[in-house]
């Protein structure tokens, strides 16, 4: 019956299963982490996230020498995490605190080169015996915030690549010269690269901190970390080491530069501190949280070292328009509809009170900034955060006071919703009342600029109640209306609740870089294009407000002359 013509035959037309995928190459990741619990929670998170089979990897784990709680924080995480890999394998060392001859944890002295050689050796070792298909080294401090960036170095099917990285200036991890004994040669490729004005996956002979090793390949088998090939005469620094390995087994190394992949710290110099390490990872940070990829902490893992470096606040934000030519020009191709498509209207009868003009761009551009970090910290109900803007200066302590400052606002159980660390006072002779129990705070009067402020959540909310988006003036003007200082009584009308409780840091922590007038001095704010006209762009030169000890009253418009 089961085979009977007409019947449903077994062999005709049943369906086969179709043929079942290949499961992806097996990787092996090597960390190795030494006084790294600043960026350690990044760095999970970044490798939580990449978008690549757990079981598929392997996680072989080393610590050595640490300071600090390195160790029970890789620990932690790997705890939890090995339920996902395939396999973990753990090296922890935690004493000796330092190497023979070290004078500081950023000092490297060749015991500390060659333990680090053999540690990668021992990884190297690991991947092979368990015929790993990859290797991919990663550096503690760089944070590969593309989820994609695995398998984006493994279709590029080259023996040894590695992603560039970018950092808050022109460091990266991989050279386009060396000398022919071996250091870093400069090259006219270099900053094209950097920059991605050329884009691609480029021969170069160097990369280091973040790699991906094809073990698969003929050319692998001679690669080695430790001991050193027989006829090095290089320095004696791992990455040298390996890059003169690959040149004898005529392995190119590879650079790939078409998207960005992550992040890595600018090394500190062999005197530095910790802390100094630690201050450039919150640089790093910053930088991450002003361009776009973030990065983000895992959450498997103790954050204190996060509320430490963010000097205690929840975020610190950074509103960058001038360097940052490419957020400028998409917040200046804005054009009148866009504007009012997200709600924004101008406030009635608002004009410049030197200007006598309505709104930029510019000055729309910045206050949807500021406003876009208050409703973060409302959604993210995030306790306090600090803002900056552009090109500030940073007074000398910076650091400590600011810690300071807010431990005794803490301590004298201070209401407040927002405090000036940078500011332009208005009417210099306005009386600003110092606050009890508190070094350095006053209270608030008139005051201009926005470069630098703490903002509590009670203070983001009162600020987003007040619905300012659709009632725009610009935000050096919002804020002294919100804590009722603003002279101009027609604006005020608009908003009825006024109880923003300000303060303000006196000496500042915060002076802008260049003043208005000063030869580098260029306002996006006050040079773009009127808001509403789309085909004319207005060369202003900056409001007069912004300038140098402009004294107001003599110089005020009529419309505000009739409110003082
Ligand atoms: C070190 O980390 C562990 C676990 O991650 C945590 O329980 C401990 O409190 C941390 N110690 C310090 C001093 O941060
Ligand atoms: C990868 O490169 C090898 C040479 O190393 C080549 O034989 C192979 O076909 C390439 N694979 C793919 C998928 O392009
Ligand atoms: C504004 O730009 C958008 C695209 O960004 C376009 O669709 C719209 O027509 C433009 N409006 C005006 C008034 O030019």
């Amino acid at each position: 019956m089961l085979c009977a013509p007409g019947t449903r035959g077994y062999f005709s037309e049943e369906k086969h299963p179709a043929e079942s995928r290949t499961q992806p190459p097996t990787v092996v990741v090597a960390i190795i982490a030494r006084n790294a619990e600043h960026s350690l929670p990044y760095y999970l998170g970044a490798l939580e996230a990449l978008r690549y089979p757990k079981d598929r990897v392997s996680v072989w784990a080393a610590t050595d020498h640490n300071s600090d709680n390195t160790t029970s924080l890789l620990k932690e995480w790997l705890t939890v995490m090995q339920k996902s890999y395939h396999s973990v394998e753990w090296r922890p060392m935690d004493r000796p605190e330092s190497y023979a001859g070290e004078q500081g944890p950023k000092h490297w002295p060749n015991s500390r080169y060659e333990h680090v050689m053999k540690l990668k050796q021992a990884a190297l070792n690991f991947a092979r015996k368990r015929w790993a298909d990859y290797i991919l080294y990663a550096d503690t401090d760089n944070i590969l915030t593309n989820p994609d960036t695995l398998n984006l170095m493994i279709a590029e099917n080259k023996s040894v690549v590695a992603p560039m990285l970018d950092s808050p200036g022109a460091y990266s991890n991989y050279w386009c010269g060396i000398t022919p004994q071996g250091y870093y040669r400069r090259t006219a490729e270099y900053f094209p690269t950097r920059q991605r004005q050329r884009v691609g996956c480029y021969p170069v002979p160097m990369v280091h901190s973040t790699v991906l090793l094809d073990l698969r390949k003929q050319g692998m088998k001679g690669l080695a970390f430790f001991p050193p090939h027989l006829d090095y005469s290089w320095p004696y620094d791992d990455i040298i080491v390996f890059a003169f390995s690959c040149r004898a087994a005529d392995i190119q190394m590879y650079l790939c530069n078409k998207q960005r992949y992550g992040y890595l710290n600018v090394p500190s110099k062999p005197h530095h501190t910790l802390e100094d390490d630690r201050l450039n990872f919150v640089h790093l940070h910053l930088e991450s949280v002003i361009e776009g990829p973030r990065m983000f902490a895992s959450r498997l893992v103790h954050m204190l070292p996060k509320q430490r470096d963010l000097l205690g606040f929840n975020e610190i934000y950074l509103i960058n328009l001038r360097r940052r030519a490419d957020r400028r020009d998409r917040m200046l191709a804005l054009n009148s509809s866009d504007i009012k498509l997200l709600g924004v209207d101008l406030l009635p009868g608002y004009e410049d009170p030197y200007s006598r003009r309505t709104l930029t761009k510019g000055e729309v551009g910045c206050f949807l900034s500021h406003y876009f970090i208050w409703k973060e910290m409302v959604d993210l109900k995030m306790d306090k955060v600090l803002v900056f803007e552009d090109d500030v200066r940073f007074q000398a302590n910076f650091k400590r006071r600011v810690l300071r400052l807010m431990e005794e606002v803490e301590q004298a159980k201070l209401d407040w919703d927002i405090i000036y660390l940078g500011r332009k006072q208005v009417k210099l002779d306005q009386e600003e009342a110092a606050v009890p129990g508190v070094h350095n705070l006053v209270q608030a009067g008139y005051s201009y600029w926005t470069l630098s402020y703490a903002l509590s959540l009670q203070g983001a909310q009162k600020l987003l109640n007040a619905q300012p988006l659709s009632k725009m003036l610009p935000v050096d003007e919002f804020l002294p209306i919100m804590y009722d200082k603003h002279p101009n009584k027609r604006h005020k009308s608009h908003f009825p609740k006024r109880n923003l409780q300000a303060f303000s840091t006196r000496p500042l922590l915060v002076q802008p870089c260049h003043y208005a007038g000063d030869p580098e001095w260029v306002s996006d704010t006050e040079t773009s294009t009127l808001w509403d006209d789309d085909g004319v762009p207005t060369d202003w030169r900056g409001s007069h407000k912004t300038m140098k000890g402009a004294g107001p009253p003599q110089m005020l418009s009529n419309s505000y002359k009739d409110e003082l």
